[in-house]
């Protein structure tokens, strides 16, 4: 069976990279030359744990990569994970889907199957479909539920296969099931449904879990003014099967290139059907208030920022990638230089580092770029002479790190956990002030 994979991002990528994986003849389709040239090369664009080398393992054997959608003439099935960007009023833009099947179109010869991964809103399946209409296709509704870090990992166990179907389609169930036969022996749930609950699941799962993170942050600003320790809280609630551990860690709001973007196309998904979303709406408003929020903790204890210099750990979204997207270290950057402070970032991954030095240097729509912002490839050197540090991401190494030396290198002796990650007593010890959201 021949597969083409239409979009390299995260989520294409490691489609194209993990089918090859299983022994398919892949094809991967970008329209970014350069970035064809370098996945050709096995050089991956993106960080991601493991994708690199599993990229050059399959690379001129059974994957390539090309800007051509010809190639996909001979492609049984085509798996579309082109990015659904957000509009200015929060809808889900889907140009790149449109032209994607426009390009495709003209390439359309024997029977096929198009497979959607790309998040798109309820309805998008079914209007494809209509699209569609006189060409020997089938579309599938297939969502992805990786998370960025750990993906390829993910990829290869997941926790449920999703595919949404149209009523009087026969053939897809069948040649779905053979390209995911490894998690059929692995007995993963595979839940077969029609297009728009498979639609749904995928914004329903994103939206739920953006909904524990609002939810948890916004009884935190209760616990920062009551003395309650939302760690405690949070912990105690995990220990309820019923409501669980994951995703209660409170911190500077949920950021990335799903959550923000998939809450608020639910929320515009809702007004289109004309039904009132007020969880949701909650959800994204919490989230938006959090990072101000954190940021006036700072200002508060200061004064007044501008001159000081602080050292900001953690740049992407989240550990484990070089994702910039919807960043809350990023936000808290922009903040920050408002008001005159000076940053010196630090991330664990290189890639990262070097995305924000892009960021900051080329785009011109920022407010501030360059003088008042410095990268460091070293943790060390970004904490030196600052007058606070200041937490962006949940990365458990930074327990690791020597904080008697960070003591001693760092101006002013403050912290600020963004993410709760810190061991308190640990860095208190030292003779540290800490500051995180909601502890006691
Ligand atoms: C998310 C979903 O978790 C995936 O299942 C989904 O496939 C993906 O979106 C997508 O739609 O493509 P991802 O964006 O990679 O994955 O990141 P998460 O690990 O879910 O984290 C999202 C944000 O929530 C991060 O900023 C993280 O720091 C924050 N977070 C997470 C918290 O603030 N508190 C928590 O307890 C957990």
């Amino acid at each position: 069976m021949k597969i083409s994979v239409i979009g390299t991002g995260y989520v294409g990528l490691i489609q194209a990279v993990g089918l090859a994986s299983f022994g398919f003849d892949v094809t991967g389709i970008d329209i970014d030359e350069s970035k064809v040239k370098m996945l050709n090369n096995g050089v991956c664009p993106l960080y991601e744990d493991g994708l690199e080398k599993l990229l050059k393992k399959h690379v001129g054997n059974n994957l390539k990569f090309t800007t051509s959608y010809e190639e996909t003439i001979d492609s049984d099935v085509i798996f579309l994970c082109v990015g659904t960007p957000q509009d200015k009023e929060g809808n889900t833009d889907l140009k790149y889907i449109f032209s994607a099947v426009e390009m495709l179109k003209k390439h359309f010869q024997s029977q096929k199957w198009l497979v959607i991964k790309s998040t798109v809103p309820i309805g998008t399946n079914r209007l494809l479909k209509e699209r569609l209409t006189g060409y020997d296709i089938e579309i599938i509704s297939n969502p992805e539920f990786l998370k960025e870090g750990v993906a390829l990992k993910e990829f290869l166990n997941p926790e449920r296969i999703v595919l949404g179907f149209d009523e009087n389609d026969s053939s897809s169930k069948e040649i779905l099931e053979k390209i995911y036969k490894n998690f059929k022996e692995k007995n993963i749930p595979f839940i077969l449904t029609n297009y728009e609950t498979s639609e749904m699941i995928k914004y329903a799962s994103n939206a739920f879990l953006a909904t524990k993170i609002s939810f948890i942050n916004e009884l935190s600003k209760l616990a920062d003014k009551t003395n309650a320790d939302i760690k405690t809280v949070a912990y105690s609630m995990g220990l309820d099967d019923r409501i669980g551990k994951k995703f209660l860690n409170a911190g500077i709001g949920y950021g990335g290139s799903c959550f923000p973007k998939d809450v608020k196309s639910l929320i515009k998904q809702f007004e289109y059907n004309g039904v009132v979303p007020k969880i949701i709406t909650a959800t994204n408003s919490v989230n938006e208030n959090q990072i101000k929020w954190f940021f006036g903790k700072i200002k508060n204890y200061y004064g007044n920022i501008n001159g000081k210099t602080f050292a900001i750990l953690g740049l992407a979204f989240k550990p484990d990638t070089d994702d910039l997207r919807e960043s809350a270290g990023i936000k808290l950057i922009d903040l920050l230089l408002c008001e005159g402070a000076i940053i010196k970032g630090y991330d664990y991954i290189k890639q990262a580092r070097e995305n924000a030095c892009n960021i900051y240097k080329s785009n011109a729509s920022k407010p501030f770029h360059g003088s008042n912002f410095y990268v460091l490839d070293n943790l060390y050197d970004t904490v030196s002479n600052v007058d606070g540090i200041i937490i962006t991401v949940e990365d458990n190494k930074l327990n690791y790190e020597d904080w008697s030396n960070i003591f001693n290198l760092a101006s002013e002796k403050i912290i600020f956990d963004g993410k709760n990650i810190l061991h308190k007593e640990k860095v208190e010890k030292f003779g540290f002030e800490y500051f995180g959201v909601g502890l006691k």
